[in-house]
């Protein structure tokens, strides 16, 4: 069977508070991308889970959410494994801020509650997607939501109007952890106006959106791309984006990709076009 697995951008980022776990209190708002891995679950008689990819640089053990998502379904419902077979075309760009791997693991999740007819919830099918990663969650629900806590306390938000994004991964992989390593929480200095931001979706305007889309990761995101010599990054991608029309533009997660929203078509694809010359990991994509 296939199940598609839907990239996430943020709108916001803010980072609230230090955890005694080591995690950070989050607020965000997410929103589902119309770009997608397909998952493909089929049965094998073997009794073990074979996960296979078309990047072959992927693990394809435990250490993939995918794989991690699929062993902690068998444990957590006791269904015994009747063997199970699972193929990802990726797409979506990897260790890239788009929850490419906590949106794989919840099209895990969600695909084998529906093969073995196990009728979770989405909100139990979340609890045991956040032993995974705090993103899993919200890959569960997907659609554009507030995310609180570390990720997985969601309120669904009206749904940001269709426009083109334009989504730009550098080419460089950034670790999520140490990005958060490098944020100081009490010297952060400007936080997104999630409010606004929840009042302009409300009102379907995109224009009040997009002139408060911030994330509190781009800055030391950004100096972890500075340190690996891509100084400067984050700007050009940007200004090339703006120059071409785009309305609003972001980091997304703890980076590196970078996206732009567009009001018109034809803005996003001159966009494209010319940032591909640079990145070749540049997609546009078109809700
Ligand atoms: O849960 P996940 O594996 O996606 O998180 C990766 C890392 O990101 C964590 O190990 C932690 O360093 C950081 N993180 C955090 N606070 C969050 C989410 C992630 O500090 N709410």
């Amino acid at each position: 069977m296939k199940f598609k697995s839907y990239a996430k951008i943020n709108l916001s980022l803010d980072v609230l508070r230090k955890r005694e776990d080591g995690y950070h209190d989050l607020c965000m708002v997410m929103h589902s991308v119309n770009l997608y891995d397909d998952i493909d679950i089929n049965f094998s008689d073997d009794g073990k889970i074979s996960l296979s990819t078309n990047l072959s640089f992927l693990p394809c053990n435990n250490k993939n959410h995918a794989y991690m998502a699929a062993d902690l379904f068998f444990k957590e419902t006791g269904i015994e494994n009747p063997g199970i077979k699972i193929n990802i075309f990726k797409r979506i760009p990897v260790s890239a801020g788009l929850a490419g791997g906590s949106s794989n693991a919840a099209a895990v999740l969600r695909g084998l509650n529906e093969i073995f007819d196990t009728k979770l919830s989405k909100e139990q099918l979340a609890v045991i997607g956040k032993k995974i990663g705090a993103d899993v969650p919200y890959c569960i629900y997907g659609g554009t939501m507030l995310a609180e806590g570390i990720g997985e306390i969601l309120t669904p938000l009206p749904d940001l109007p269709e426009c083109p994004v334009v989504l730009v991964k550098p080419d460089i992989n950034i670790s999520t952890p140490s990005v958060f390593k490098r944020i100081d929480v009490k010297s952060i200095k400007l936080h997104p106006d999630t409010k606004g931001i929840i009042s302009s979706l409300k009102n379907n305007d995109l224009n009040g959106v997009c002139k408060r889309l911030y994330n509190v990761l781009e800055a030391p995101a950004e100096e972890v791309l500075a340190e690996s010599g891509m100084s400067g990054v984050t700007g050009h991608i940007k200004s090339i984006m703006l120059d071409c029309g785009a309305i609003g533009t972001l980091m997304s997660g703890s980076g590196p990709t970078v996206y732009g929203i567009f009001s018109d078509e034809n803005n996003a694809k001159c966009a494209s076009e010319k940032l591909k010359k640079t990145y070749p990991s540049t997609l546009a994509i078109y809700q």
